[in-house]
């Protein structure tokens, strides 16, 4: 069954009166990447909180396959939905594959038993990540990209069915950032909804379906197909800059970059 996570209208404000969104729509389907974007501080780590269910919106509702978010327990949740913060630092020691392991709480509860079954999750998430040769490595003695990618193979061991991303890619190199993208891709195809945030506008045309512009106004600017939504207008208007918008030489899809103020391209 294809699952569906639904934003309706939503608003929030960490302060009274200074909301960090405003009325905002949005859809995570089984079978689809969607992507986040905008400038720094838009409010798109808040969206996916509000999403995951962390924080509640003071207007508007989060619904998870047509019922209140709020209605589901928090392992109901976190077997349906899995969350990669954009940066998680564990307060004590452990190797990679114990910080894999603990994706498989939702199934076990933090103090049980892993079973085979939880063991080969783990491992299959390792391979998916290709973080397997980390495997008995301490994961505080990783570097940020290797950190980044465990942590995925985390949340994957978790087997929610909706996978919710905050920049997994920011610490990895061009080759890992486009693996990480083509497994999110193969996960799609299996039926996961995807909703990933990512500051690489390029990557975002090439693999998400669907794109949704944050301002820093924190209302969506835009949403709809990335041909639609990375126009020069739209991102200029969103990121109070020049923005320039080509075509990718290899993937036919919108090719992005700031003007430097002054630069004359
Ligand atoms: N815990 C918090 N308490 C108060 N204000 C917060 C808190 N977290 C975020 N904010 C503010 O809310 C706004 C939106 O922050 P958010 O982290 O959602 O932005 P973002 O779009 O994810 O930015 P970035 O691209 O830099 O990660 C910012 O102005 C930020 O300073
Ligand atoms: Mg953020």
């Amino acid at each position: 069954m294809s699952h569906t996570l639904e934003a309706n209208a939503i608003s929030y404000a960490y302060e009274a009166g200074s909301d960090v969104l405003r009325a905002v729509n949005l859809s995570v389907h089984g079978g689809k990447i969607t992507g986040l974007v905008g400038p720094n501080g838009s409010g798109k780590s808040t969206l996916l909180r509000l999403l995951c269910g962390l924080l509640r919106p003071q207007q508007g509702s989060v619904m998870l396959d047509g019922r209140p978010l709020a209605a589901f327990s928090g392992k109901e949740r976190a077997r349906m939905i899995a969350f990669l913060p954009q940066s998680v630092n564990p307060a004590f020691s452990l190797s990679v594959f114990e910080v894999v392991c603990l994706g498989r709480y939702p199934y076990t509860g933090v103090l049980g038993a892993l079973r085979g079954q939880d063991l080969e999750v783990a491992r299959r998430c390792l391979r998916d990540t290709g973080t397997e040769e980390l495997h008995s490595r301490d994961f505080m003695s990783l570097s940020g990209g290797e950190r980044q990618r465990v942590l995925l193979a985390s949340i994957l061991a978790q087997e929610p069915r909706l996978l919710l991303l905050d920049e997994p890619t920011s610490a990895l190199d061009i080759h890992h950032e486009a693996e990480v993208f083509e497994l999110l891709r193969r996960l799609a195809h299996q039926g996961y909804g995807i909703a990933v945030v990512t500051h690489d506008l390029n990557l975002a045309a090439q693999y998400c379906g669907a794109l949704i512009l944050l301002s820093q106004d924190h209302t969506v600017l835009a949403s709809g197909s990335p041909g639609q939504v990375l126009t020069e207008d739209k991102l200029s208007a969103a990121y109070g800059a020049v923005i320039r918008v080509g075509t990718h030489p290899f993937a036919g899809t919108p090719l992005v970059a700031a003007q430097p103020m002054g630069g004359a391209q």
